[in-house]
């Protein structure tokens, strides 16, 4: 049975994986795997991290120093680990490969359709016993064009969702998928998707080709007043240039529930701190900004779905079993 220390550790992480050991033997810490923290993995077989754990050379080769031998993602993305390195290291690299990306799928909906009736502004108002309805018009979603870049497991959950509303849906994605040309999504390269929507939603994964896809240039390509939504990863989106344009007016709203900088913020009680960051601290005061702190994945499906993945990734590499959700630079394009 394998020995795991678990980095990032929130307490459902801890309550999940209590209830399911699968035999293995766990040591929860709170701290993000870095390089000054990588000397707690002393004595395990494996290190267990998440979204923003940064999983580079420096720590890999500690990492292998101390004979860990697993990198186990408690998540889909893996962006955040240097592939090259861990080979390099002989260090295995395995992850979640899909826990209801209909999670995902929903919370970008929710984000939308939040924005697009001004339910987050209409809450407060209520509350404060405020009834009017001034400068609460929204816009209907039927009948207007939804954007998907990145059309894997979650943008295909979207795109179902979407059609439901009766959206066109055009489509951007490196590796088209002719199952959903079949059904009738229509794939344009990537500006005639920019320029067609209405609402253009993110999911595709982090690479060094994808970030900043969304910066200043694509930005000019997009519908005036469109809507943007990242769920995917923050480094897509230049947020200097994001901010640039919602000022100026061209962009119409954002819904994020990941940003460039989140290391630092997401995950975490910040309330009685001052925000130091002040990109994020700008984008909280526009009204036409939704931000949620990476929580699109956060449901008691998901997190069961995460928890029994994980466990047989312990297995597989407890018992030095193949394992299809291992990630490598031979097994992905673009490594
Ligand atoms: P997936 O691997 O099933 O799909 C990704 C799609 O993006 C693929 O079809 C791929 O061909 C496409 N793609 C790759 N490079 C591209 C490029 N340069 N331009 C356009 N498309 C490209 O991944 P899945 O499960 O759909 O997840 C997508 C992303 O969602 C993950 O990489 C992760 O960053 C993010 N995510 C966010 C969560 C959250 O809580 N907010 C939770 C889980 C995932």
């Amino acid at each position: 049975m394998a020995k795991i220390a678990f980095f990032s550790t929130q307490n459902y992480d801890r309550r999940f994986f209590e209830d399911n050991t699968g035999g293995h033997t766990f040591e929860f810490f709170e701290t993000r795997l870095k390089p000054n923290t990588v000397k707690l993995a002393n004595g395990f077989d494996g290190v267990c991290v998440f979204v923003n754990d940064g999983v580079n050379e420096q720590v890999l080769k500690a990492l292998s120093e101390i004979n860990v031998g697993l990198v186990a993602l408690r998540c889909a993305g893996f962006n955040n680990v240097d592939l090259k390195a861990a080979e390099k290291y002989n260090i295995r690299v395995m992850r979640v490969p899909a826990y209801s990306p209909e999670a995902v799928a929903e919370h970008a909906v929710a984000l939308i359709m939040s924005l697009a009736r001004r339910i987050h502004k209409a809450y407060n108002r209520v509350r404060e016993g405020n009834f009017s309805l001034e400068k609460l018009s929204g816009f209907t979603i039927h009948g207007k064009t939804i954007g998907v870049i990145g059309t894997g497991k979650i943008g295909q959950a979207f795109i179902r969702i979407a059609k439901g509303f009766g959206a066109e849906v055009v489509a951007y994605d490196k590796y088209p998928n002719e199952n959903l040309k079949k059904s009738g999504v229509e794939y344009l390269d990537f500006d005639t998707v920019l320029e067609r929507s209405d609402i253009l939603s993110l999911h595709c994964p982090l690479t060094p080709e994808t970030h900043h896809l969304i910066n200043r240039e694509s930005l000019a390509k997009m519908k005036e007043g469109a809507m943007l939504v990242n769920t995917s990863r923050g480094k897509l989106v230049d947020t200097a240039s994001v901010i640039e344009s919602l000022k100026n007016g061209h962009l119409g709203s954002l819904a994020i529930d990941v940003y460039e900088q989140e290391e630092k913020l997401f995950f975490r009680d910040l309330s009685d701190l001052i925000i130091r960051d002040d990109q994020i601290a700008q984008l909280m005061i526009f009204p036409n900004v939704l931000i949620t702190a990476h929580q699109g994945f956060f449901t008691t499906e998901s997190l069961r779905e995460i928890t029994s993945t994980t466990i047989k990734n312990f297995d597989d590499y407890d018992a030095g079993a193949d394992s299809d959700n291992e990630v490598s630079c031979s097994l992905i394009k673009d490594c």
